[in-house]
């Protein structure tokens, strides 16, 4: 069987052909970060205008590189969203168009479900079920993956992003778009210790270095609670964390910090700034994780999203996961960013529980899982 992948979510064209669910025959992808780099960030505008120049050719050449045509393949998947309205719209409609004059089956997935099994695109598979952690620059989410089709939320950011906070970080040093890359190189040669950056934990309580230490929580709105915890060793405890997240805190500790040094007249060291900010959301992130395998007794974590190509992430979290004895399974960088193929694998899925799409279906902006 052959799948069509198709992905536009945000600011990428991509395609794929997918033989079954394991043999990937092509993955084409069409960046915009050289059209979005100037403004800082995606202009959701330019990014549809440019799926729609794209999205011939890239489907073309994903067909001509897998050396077949439109007549081979047996199902196109798409992404319906979550994502830009304006570039779900244009891979979707395409789609459609496309499944209606060719007659080949369609089906739109959910963007998270191509994230939630890139992993599958490996070689080395993870069995089910497993604890997903997938961060990108539109979302920060824990699942619960039972099956390749049934996923259960266990938290999620609150507000930013991840990804999101890595890009808003890098505008504010005045590093280039996309940031998560950029603010990643910088902080290989920094200090993470240097600045204690706020982590928001979000429970009612944790503990450093064994000791109990309260939160701090607002009186009408307790909104994240925050604690400093830079250097420190900490642990969850698994009643009492949520496992949502929150990173615009943290973002705004870093425009203050660098407000205070130029004010005080002392020079902004970036590469310090990178690793001490990088060092707070990734702590976060994989304690978070830790926190919800242990909660679920699951011995078996995923990583997925742009975020997760970052290696200090990568590391740390390989590093927990040997400590509490749980397997690992990281897709390469190239099919954490996002990508076509993983749209086909969790196109020929959905296609196997026997879920369609029919033409009077449009496209959503949250996701559905
Ligand atoms: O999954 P993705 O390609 O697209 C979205 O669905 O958003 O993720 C893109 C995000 C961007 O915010 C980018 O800055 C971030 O992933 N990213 C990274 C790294 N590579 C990409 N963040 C931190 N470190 C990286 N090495």
């Amino acid at each position: 069987m052959l799948t069509l992948g198709i992905e536009t979510s945000c600011d990428d064209t991509a395609a794929a052909v997918l033989k079954d669910c394991d043999s990937l025959l092509s993955s084409v992808i069409s960046s915009q970060d050289q059209i979005h780099t100037r403004f800082g960030g995606v202009v959701p505008e330019l990014a549809s205008r440019t799926h729609l120049e794209s999205i011939v050719p890239i489907v073309r050449e994903a067909l001509d590189r897998a050396c077949v045509t439109l007549k081979d393949i047996d199902l196109i998947s798409v992404t319906q969203g979550p994502g830009l309205i304006g570039s779900l719209l244009v891979g979707f409609s395409y789609a459609k168009a496309l499944s209606y004059v060719t007659r080949i089956p369609l089906v739109g997935v959910d963007h998270m479900a191509g994230h939630l099994l890139a992993v599958f695109l490996e070689e080395d598979k993870p069995a089910f079920p497993y604890i997903a952690l997938i961060v990108s620059g539109g979302t920060s989410s824990i699942y619960l993956a039972r099956s390749h089709t049934s996923f259960s939320l266990l938290g999620r950011t609150r507000d930013d992003a991840a990804g999101e906070a890595f890009d808003k970080v890098a505008k504010l040093l005045g590093l280039p778009y996309p940031g998560g890359p950029r603010v990643s190189a910088e902080a290989s040669s920094g200090n993470s210790a240097a600045i204690k950056f706020p982590r928001a934990w979000l429970g009612r309580s944790l503990s450093i270095h064994g000791s109990h230490v309260s939160s701090i929580s607002g009186v009408r709105d307790p909104g994240p609670s925050m604690a400093c915890a830079s250097t420190t060793a900490v642990s969850l405890s698994a009643e009492e964390d949520s496992l949502d997240f929150s990173f615009s805190g943290l973002k705004t500790s870093v425009l203050n910090h660098c407000n205070q040094s130029r004010q005080a007249g002392i020079p902004l060291h970036i590469p310090d700034i990178c690793a001490s900010f990088q060092e707070a959301i990734v702590e976060v992130l994989v304690e978070k994780t830790v926190l919800a395998a242990r909660k679920h007794n699951i011995q078996t974590i995923v990583l997925g999203g742009g975020v997760s190509a970052n290696p200090r992430l990568r590391e740390s979290m390989s590093k927990r996961c040997q400590q509490e004895e749980k397997a690992l399974f990281v897709p390469r960088p190239s099919f954490c960013t996002d990508n076509g193929a993983m749209i086909a694998l969790a196109g020929f899925y959905y296609a196997r529980d026997a879920k369609t799409t029919s033409y009077d279906q449009d496209v959503y902006s949250r996701s559905q899982l």
